[in-house]
């Protein structure tokens, strides 16, 4: 059993999402003057409703998650707002790719409600009810099963995420990997899912690791060296 569920999401199950979002949102009878990205995630599900439905209007804001002081948990904060002035007095429809815990499409209806909007509404192409705090009035998917869904945008950073913690985790016991050994013990934490991933993403994963200072490959190049911290 893999420590990690994770489910790798494909370009066409996007498109497919993104239409059913569209169609959910066209069939309410509502429609929003502008569409509000939420920033990274919600770009590609909200470039694809506005050419769904038309919407020549799209704005982002960023939301990032920190820790809170002193605090285990993280919050939520807006690191780069939209345009206000564009929101005044109109129907905004503000859109994320997932809403697992709800705090990033909360906070971001909120700043929109604040910014001036007239009525703001919220979609997501993924909806975790079962521990989702916030329910957004439009979404595709309902998960009931908690998983980590690698969108076909952000392979690169998951793969480098998913490869950090096993490095960091088993650093203990083990400083020097091989790239065979790296993935399967990838297979191990992440299930055979991840091996739906290319090597390619790997080999960049490990790149990435070395240009953070984690790792760097043996004097022969055959191994990866946990670096001290
Ligand atoms: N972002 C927040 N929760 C996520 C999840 N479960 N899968 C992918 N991206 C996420």
């Amino acid at each position: 059993m893999a420590k990690v569920a994770v489910k790798l999401v494909s370009w066409d199950e996007i498109a497919d999402w993104a239409r059913d979002l569209s169609s959910k949102i066209l069939e309410s009878g509502w429609r929003p003057d502008v569409v509000m990205a939420i920033a990274r995630g919600g770009y590609v599900p909200a470039r694809l409703v506005c050419d769904n439905l038309g919407v020549m209007d799209l704005v982002s804001v960023q939301v990032v998650h920190w820790p809170s002081t002193a605090q285990a948990i993280e919050r939520a904060f807006i690191k780069h707002e939209a345009k206000v002035d564009s929101l005044a007095g109109k129907r905004v429809l503000v859109i994320d790719d997932i809403v697992d815990t709800g705090d990033s499409i909360s906070l971001a209806k909120e700043y929109a409600e604040k910014a001036g909007a007239g009525e703001v509404r919220s979609a997501a192409l993924q909806w975790i009810s079962t521990v989702a705090k916030f329910k957004p009035d439009y979404y595709s998917i309902n998960v009931t099963d908690w998983k980590w869904f690698v969108y076909p945008w952000n392979v690169t950073e998951d793969v480098t995420n998913f490869m950090k913690r096993i490095i960091m985790e088993e650093g203990a016991s083990k400083n020097r990997w091989g790239f065979t050994e790296l993935v399967s013990k990838m297979r191990e934490w992440y299930g055979d899912e991840i091996m739906k991933v290319p090597l390619s993403y790997i080999s960049k994963a490990l790149i990435n690791l070395e240009q953070m200072g984690l790792i760097e490959r043996s004097s022969n190049g055959a191994e990866y060296v946990v670096k001290g911290k």
